[in-house]
């Protein structure tokens, strides 16, 4: 794992939207994975105003969303699907038909779930996968638990993911109970990983992801198995690292042909 440590989670962002943008100009046709939640927002804001500003084009990148709620339609304002028109594809110029976001009112969930990880296949696969963290290390919507080898599938939330969302669906008895998200295995076939923290409250998950033992209590940790994993955090998310002083150092010292 690179872990890159910078002192906002501005900052941050921008460094995680120099790797995409990196990303998709040496390779147009780019399949990207993106993540919702409010940690991937500046990320997105950044990726816009590069596209308006520096001509970042997305016009052939493919792009796959890690989950979906069960039992929402897409328009409802707290789907995952509102969250990335408003947010990212109505304001860069992803081809509409190149988005996919899993469907939350599909009819045969297993046969869906199959479709999905065979459309991402078919893409040829996720060259970089946007993830955020749950302060109890969830990524994507796999809880603890979780199997590290899993695939697309419909999953339960716990009482924390709920309450966490809860505010977008009037209250936490409102928010669906059950989710549509790509495995912790679908993740970790992607090429490249980026997760991104923010916050003294991602602290103790990070570091249990980052430092801790590779558990499936923490699913995070499965990124420890993975040849590609850069975590972008701010001063506060990366609190409680055993190590971020020698993080800090390796990233100081890059020569410059490896800086983002
Ligand atoms: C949800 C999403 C995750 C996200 C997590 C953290 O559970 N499914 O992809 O990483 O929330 O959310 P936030 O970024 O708002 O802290």
């Amino acid at each position: 794992m690179e872990i890159i440590i910078q002192p906002d989670s501005l900052q941050a962002s921008q460094v995680a939207a120099r790797i995409v943008a990196r990303l998709v100009e040496d390779k147009p046709r780019a399949v990207l994975g993106f993540a919702t939640g409010s940690t991937p927002l500046p990320l997105y804001r950044e990726l816009v105003r590069m596209h308006r500003e520096s001509g970042l084009d997305l016009s052939a990148a493919t792009t796959f969303n890690l989950d979906e709620y069960v039992g929402i339609s897409p328009a409802h304002p707290s789907s995952y699907h509102s969250y990335m028109w408003a947010h990212l594809f109505s304001h860069v110029n992803i081809a509409k038909g190149r988005i996919n976001i899993p469907d939350g009112l599909t009819r045969d969930i297993p046969a869906y779930c199959r479709q999905y990880e065979q459309a991402i296949h078919s893409a040829g696969g996720i060259d970089i996968q946007i993830l955020g963290i749950g302060t109890n290390g969830h990524i994507g919507f796999n809880e603890p638990t979780s199997s590290l080898s899993s695939r697309t599938r419909i999953k339960t939330l716990t009482e924390e993911s709920r309450r966490h969302t809860a505010a977008g669906f009037g209250g936490p008895e409102g928010v669906p109970t059950h989710v549509i998200t790509m495995g912790l295995g679908t993740i970790m076939d992607s090429r490249m990983c980026l997760l991104l923290a923010f916050g003294k409250k991602k602290a103790r998950a990070v570091a249990r992801a980052v430092e801790g033992p590779v558990t499936a209590m923490v699913p995070g940790s499965v990124l420890q198995m993975h040849p590609r994993t850069v975590v972008v955090l701010d001063r506060e998310a990366a609190s409680e690292l055993e190590m971020a002083g020698y993080y800090t150092w390796v990233y100081d010292h890059k020569p410059d042909w490896q800086r983002y």
